[in-house]
């Protein structure tokens, strides 16, 4: 069942991943029906989602026999008598399918509505169900701490932990997952994990996009909320997570748990000495003039929101004492890219040039995004040269992948869900740690007027005090641009 089965969610991403699960014979008996405000006839309904396969993946021989197994119910989130039929109908469904009781429930919708709507499942009967019910939820997980916890006391009394499905759509992509393999199934790489032999860590997911139309949404969000609470927190977790003692959902969620448990608590003073905020101005994006963000729609003429956030995290355990994480996102930004670099330590003598300049630090560059692989930079002799070291690339690029047209993660995400495999899903406790965290931040930043802000121009990678935070440490951010992996055709 898809709440926002109109929306925009639904056509670019969950119908597209349907059909690729359809096509790959993931799906045998299903059926969806899609809910939403509006009133649609199904064969209306049905065209909107082959129209959206069609837009996403273009022609399709058995498009008919998808789209067959859709329906549409017009329904009031706030009205009892819409999910009494609601579930009728449903019950009519899964006898027609043979579904045997198993029940997903969507919720595409705007975040205000994911407690209402879980309260009514349950109080009008639609997790009475003989096999299993799920439900899966878009971010926002809630605004801050305190209204997450609300949103999970309502969505927890018709769901336990085990069947909430908290969507972060980066764990759904293929480089992301591929950190724990990286990390875990090489011994080159795990004996060197840690603060001996690692001197920080990077992680960039810069976007050429700007707000546009979901200045109403921004505003009250900014990059802290909409990309660093949950995206960029889950990739710290995975770099800095111990090995699982098994690959079991529990297993490897409690180790990820254990990394928000030993975050250092930047607060009060100490939050602009860790993080910086920024908001773009005016500027120019692939030859085309961008408008700064305080012009874009819904947004306000003196907005304080930041559209940019740079940070250092410190993890305060044992592996990890002494190095920082430093993790920068932004919108209008230069490239649209995500990237981890992980930089070793300088070996202890340096015995070797090259070309008069210092060795090149090795660097385990892991590309989520848009191509995706691994490079790994070493020295090695120039070839006819005396002594000389230059810098060599080893790359792996994850071709055919097709990643730029995968509907990034979501037909992933869709089938963990329907095989019962939360593992890529985030726990409740990590949400609640990583807004713990944030709200520090955010608590400073809404406090206090950001006066230099636009701070950095629309195309560039951010604002300088971006820099100058790795500066003081003796760092500098790696060029996203300059650590391609090259892509072996
Ligand atoms: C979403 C944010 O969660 O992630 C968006 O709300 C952002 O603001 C998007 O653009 C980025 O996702 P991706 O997959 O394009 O890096």
């Amino acid at each position: 069942m898809i709440f926002g089965a109109t929306g925009d969610l639904a056509k670019r991403k969950l119908f597209p991943s349907l059909y690729r699960l359809f096509e790959r014979g993931r799906l045998e008996k299903f059926a969806v029906i899609g809910v939403a405000r509006r009133t649609l006839d199904n064969d209306d309904f049905q065209q909107s989602v082959k129209d959206s396969v069609l837009s996403a993946l273009g022609e399709k021989g058995n498009l008919d026999e998808f789209v067959s197994h859709f329906y549409y119910q017009a329904h009031d989130v706030a009205d009892s008598s819409s999910y009494t039929s609601l579930r009728k109908f449903a019950n009519q469904i899964d006898e027609n399918y043979q579904l045997d009781g198993n029940r997903i429930f969507y919720l595409a919708m705007a975040p205000e509505f994911f407690g209402p709507i879980a309260l009514h499942l349950k109080s009008d009967g639609l997790t009475e169900v003989k096999g299993y019910k799920r439900l899966v939820i878009e971010k926002p997980f809630g605004h801050d701490l305190e209204s997450a916890k609300e949103l999970n006391k309502q969505i927890r009394s018709a769901f336990s932990e085990k069947e909430v499905y908290r969507i972060d759509h980066y764990l759904g992509k293929e480089m992301v997952r591929n950190i724990e393999v990286i990390r875990f199934a090489n011994a080159i790489f795990e004996p060197l994990w840690n603060n001996k032999y690692i001197s920080n860590i990077q992680i960039t997911s810069s976007e050429t996009l700007g707000v546009e139309e979901r200045g109403r949404y921004y505003e009250t969000s900014g990059a802290l909320r909409d990309m660093l609470q949950n995206h960029m927190m889950q990739m710290v977790a995975l770099l800095a997570m111990e090995p699982p003692i098994k690959l079991t959902t529990d297993e490897i969620r409690s180790e990820k748990v254990r990394v928000f448990r030993a975050l250092r608590t930047i607060e009060g003073d100490k939050v602009n000495d860790y993080f910086v905020r920024g908001q773009y101005g005016e500027g120019t994006i692939g030859g085309k003039k961008a408008p700064k963000y305080r012009d874009e729609p819904m947004v306000d003429k003196e907005s304080n929101t930041e559209t940019f956030v740079a940070g250092k995290i410190k993890i305060d355990n044992f592996r990890w004492a002494g190095v920082p994480f430093y993790i920068r996102t932004g919108k209008r930004m230069a490239a649209k890219s995500t990237k981890i670099v992980v930089q070793f330590k300088d070996i202890p003598m340096n015995l070797y040039y090259q070309t008069e300049k210092m060795l090149n630090p090795n660097l385990l560059v892991i590309h989520i995004q848009p191509e995706e692989g691994i490079t790994l930079h070493l020295n090695a002799k120039k070839a006819g040269g005396h002594l000389d070291a230059q810098e060599v690339k080893l790359s792996f690029a994850n071709t055919g992948s097709n990643a730029m047209n995968t509907p990034e993660g979501y037909e992933k995400l869709l089938y963990d869900c329907m095989r019962g495999d939360a593992t890529n899903f985030t726990h409740w406790d990590e949400v609640a740690y990583s807004w713990a965290f944030v709200d520090k931040i955010s608590e400073v930043w809404e406090n206090s007027k950001a006066d230099s802000f636009p701070n950095y121009q629309s195309g560039t990678m951010g604002p300088k005090a971006a820099d100058e935070l790795l500066e003081k440490d003796g760092y500098f951010w790696w060029p996203v641009g300059d650590l391609e992996v090259d892509i072996c055709k």
